[in-house]
Order: structure tokens, then C-alpha cells, then sequence
């Protein structure tokens, strides 16, 4: 469905893309650039030697984010962050990227899958996915109120 279509119904799906909760391999998105591409340094590393997840949550955050501002101009706070499962450890030196797709636009709110893949500093060629997200986001004014979700103009 077009995103002009959008104005038409409260809420719809779009994308190709399914739900997280919808049981499919996960496949690199060769075809398609990431809304974030960073380097895991060691201020990011728990005890473990491993990155701490908070980290990688940020970053989903901020791609979320990223993403829904290219349908609504104004003021995003997120409401909901959910399904995420940790399915690999990210480590210091490893490049991760992650990709977004808007899966829903609602009446207030933009869900957003952000999916993570992490690039080994040793094995440079591999592409390992760590792990996926569903962003909502919705729409408010100054004052913190919802507010329908508007296109840029
Ligand atoms: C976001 C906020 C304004 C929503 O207010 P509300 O009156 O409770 O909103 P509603 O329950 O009517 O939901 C608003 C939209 O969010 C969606 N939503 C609400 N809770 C959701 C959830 N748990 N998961 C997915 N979507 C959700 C609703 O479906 C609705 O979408 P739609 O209008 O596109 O159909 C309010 O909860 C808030 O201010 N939360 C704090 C946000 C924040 O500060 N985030 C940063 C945390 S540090």
C-alpha cells in the first residue's frame, strides 16, 4: 500500500516485511543501507568482555527514531520496544549495523523492525545477526500529548 493511502485508515501495515514474532531465517540485507553503522568499542564492553546490551538498545532507539522522522516532522517518544531476544553476542571491534523498516503506521504511532547484524573484527566476511526489534513510536506535541502522525511535507 502507498504511504499516500495513509490518511484513508487509522492504521495499516506496510512493507514486505512480517512480524518479529513470524518464524523465518533471518537473511543479511545485502540490498539495503543501514540507519546506523558503528564500531563496538571497549567503554562498551561489560565484564564479560562482551558488549552490554543496553548499548545495542540504544542504538535500536536511535534507528527507530531515524526511521520514523521520515514520516512525521515533529516530536517521537517511544512507547514500546518489544520482542527482543539476544541471539549472539556482539564483541569489541565488531561493526554493527542496523537496518530499519516501517512495518505500521497508526492514527498517533510508527512501529519500526530494526534488525542487528554484527560484522567479526576477526572474520571480516561474516555477517552474524544478533538480534531484531518492533519500535512504537508515537507522535506528541510540547506538551507531551499524542498528536496524529503527519508526513513531511
Ligand atoms: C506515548 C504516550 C503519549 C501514549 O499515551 P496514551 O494516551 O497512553 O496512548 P494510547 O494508549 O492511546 O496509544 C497511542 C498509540 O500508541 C500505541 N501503543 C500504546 N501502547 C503500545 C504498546 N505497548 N505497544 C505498541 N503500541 C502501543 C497505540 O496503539 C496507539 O497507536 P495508534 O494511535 O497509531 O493506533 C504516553 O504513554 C507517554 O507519554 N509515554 C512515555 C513515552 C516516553 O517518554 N518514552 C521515553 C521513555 S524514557
Amino acid at each position: 500500500m502507498a504511504l499516500q493511502d495513509r490518511e484513508r485508515s487509522d492504521s495499516r501495515e506496510i512493507g514486505s516485511s512480517s512480524m518479529v514474532s513470524e518464524i523465518t531465517e533471518p537473511r543479511y540485507p545485502t540490498e539495503r543501507q543501514p540507519a546506523i553503522c558503528i564500531i563496538m568499542m571497549p567503554r562498551d564492553t561489560n565484564p564479560l568482555g562482551t558488549i552490554f546490551g543496553g548499548v545495542i538498545l540504544f542504538h535500536i532507539d536511535m534507528s527507530a527514531a531515524i526511521e520514523g522522522h521520515r514520516y512525521h516532522a515533529g516530536r517521537l517518544v517511544t512507547v514500546a520496544m518489544d520482542q527482543v531476544v539476544f541471539k549472539q553476542p556482539v564483541f569489541d571491534g565488531d561493526l554493527v549495523s542496523f537496518f530499519t523498516e516501517t512495518v505500521r503506521i497508526g492514527k498517533t504511532s510508527v512501529t519500526v523492525k530494526v534488525s542487528v547484524w554484527a560484522k567479526r573484527h576477526s572474520t571480516a566476511q561474516t555477517f552474524i545477526h544478533v538480534t531484531e526489534a518492533l519500535v512504537t513510536m508515537v507522535a506528541v506535541d510540547d506538551q507531551f500529548k499524542k498528536v496524529t502522525i503527519h508526513k513531511h511535507s
